[in-house]
Order: C-alpha cells, then structure tokens, then sequence
C-alpha cells in the first residue's frame, strides 16, 4: 500500500555555511498510512515543529524527499499543499483572523486551497452549514456568527480553528502543541473535540503534543523525534500498553532531553 504521506530522509540545516549553523533534521523517514492518527513527542529543539514546516511547505527541505499518495511535494509552495494538508498551530490567534467575523473566517476555510474572494459575502446555505458544525462544538458559537474572533476566548478560537481546518476534509491534518497554550481543563476539552473531529471526518493526523498523557490516549501511534530523527516508533498493542511511567522511561532511555513536569502532565 503506498502510504499517505512518505518522508524519505529529511533533511534540514538552518543558517548553512555559518557558525551559528543548526543540522536540525538529520535523514528523518516516516510513512503515514491513511487513517493513521500519529502522536508526537519529543524534546525541545527536537526539530518537531520543523518537521511540521517541512510536510506544509513553509521550509524547503535539503535533501531527501516528501512524497503525498506516492508524488513528490518538495518543490511545491504551502499554497498548492493547502488544500490537502491543514494545520492547526499552538497560538489560538494563529488560527482565526481577529478582525474578522465567526462567519467570514469560516467562509475563508471553506474556499481553502482555492481563489480567495469574500466579494459575495457569506451565503445563506453556507451560514447554515456553519452554525450546524459550530453547534457540535456546544460553546454557543452557532449564535455568535457575526462576532469578531477577537471576541472569543483561547479554547474558542482552538476550537473555532480545529473545524476550520477540518471542514474541507484535508488528507493530512497537522497539530503542532495547539492545546499547550490552554488551561488544562480547556485543553482536555479541545483533545476530545479533536478526536471527535478526526473520526468524524476520517482524518489522517500527525501532532505533536508535550502531554505525555494526550500522547498515549489518543492516537493509533506514537512516535518519539530527539535530534532531528525518530528514535520510537509504537503502534497497536504496545501504544495501547503504554503508561506515563513507561513513557518517561523510554524517554531516558532514547533520548537526552530533559523532562520537566509541564512536559509530562502538559
Ligand atoms: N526558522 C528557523 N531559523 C533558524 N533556526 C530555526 C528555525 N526554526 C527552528 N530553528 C531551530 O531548529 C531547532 C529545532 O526547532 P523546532 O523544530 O522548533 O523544535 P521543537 O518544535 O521540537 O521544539 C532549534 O534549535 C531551533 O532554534
Ligand atoms: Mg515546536
């Protein structure tokens, strides 16, 4: 079976030819099946959130290739990787344009990977579609779609930003730590509706999370990045077996990034 998305020997370098120069991924390979819900871990300077640049086309990468259904992306720009790969990032104000209303920034969701043009205004049909998938989220956003997006609150905008990115229904949803900046309840909460928006739409997913409990309890795989490579690999019966305390110990063992308690609890 071709694999969704296949990384063939990464590799990125920043500020080349300098002293300040950074080999961050060093010949990383990962396929990602269709349906695959992988989870990320890894310390900090990892290279995880390049990794992400990488696969969304923000960065060129070096060396290696980045294959999608079997054909190369690398030389294609995040406009033309849009419409299948979206992304979901740590900062709520990332995902939504402030100055925008509920309605507009869903309208420009819908239209991803295509021509942007808000001239026609927001459609009925469409606003009834939108107040559909908001009132799943049950935060009260289907009556509040003519409010800014200023106006919400982090785990709105998180929320907000997670169906935005999935109403299209991407081949690849990317999630870089975009419940770290949440309180723990909330964050919790924008977990669960993570899930519920990848079965409901049969995502395939890669993110990346410092909570080592959200990296065991959701997903069907697990993979641990130090140095700009992936060191474990766990999927089926060995995911579904692992604890925090195991986790923490495959950590030691794999890696020399040091563990603070927000990386284990979040
Ligand atoms: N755009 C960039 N320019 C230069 N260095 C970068 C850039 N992005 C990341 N880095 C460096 O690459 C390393 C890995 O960063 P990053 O991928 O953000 O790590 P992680 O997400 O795992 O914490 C760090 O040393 C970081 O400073
Ligand atoms: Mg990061």
């Amino acid at each position: 079976m071709t694999a969704l998305l296949s990384l063939k020997s990464i590799h990125k370098t920043f500020q080349k030819k300098t002293v300040n120069e950074n080999h961050v991924l060093k010949g990383l390979s990962l396929d990602i099946d269709k349906g695959d819900f992988i989870t990320v871990i890894g310390g900090n300077g990892a290279g995880k959130s390049t990794l992400m640049n990488c696969i969304a086309g923000n960065l060129v990468i070096d060396e290696g290739d980045i294959l999608l259904e079997g054909k190369s992306i690398k030389d294609t720009v995040v406009k033309q990787r849009s419409a299948a790969i979206s992304r979901v990032f740590q900062d709520p104000k990332m995902g939504t344009a402030e100055r925008l209303t509920i309605e507009e920034n869903m309208a420009i969701a819908q239209r991803r990977g295509k021509k942007l043009n808000l001239l026609w205004g927001v459609k009925d049909s469409d606003r009834l579609i939108f107040k559909e998938s908001l009132a799943e989220l049950d935060m009260g956003l289907e009556n509040r779609l003519d409010v800014d997006t200023q106006f919400l609150s982090g785990g709105q905008r998180q929320a907000l930003a997670l169906v935005m990115a999935t109403m299209t229904k991407p081949k690849l949803l990317l999630l870089d730590e975009h419940t770290a900046a949440l309180d723990p309840k909330i964050s919790n909460q924008v977990m669960e509706l993570t899930e519920k928006l990848v079965n409901k739409h049969h995502l395939t997913s890669l993110m990346i999370t410092h909570n080592m409990e959200h990296a065991i309890k959701y997903g069907n795989r697990l993979v641990m990045l130090d140095k700009g490579k992936i060191v474990v690999d766990l999927s089926g019966e060995e995911k579904d077996s692992l604890t925090v305390a195991k986790l923490i110990e495959l950590f030691k063992k794999n890696t020399d990034g040091n563990l603070n308690d927000s990386q284990i609890l979040g």
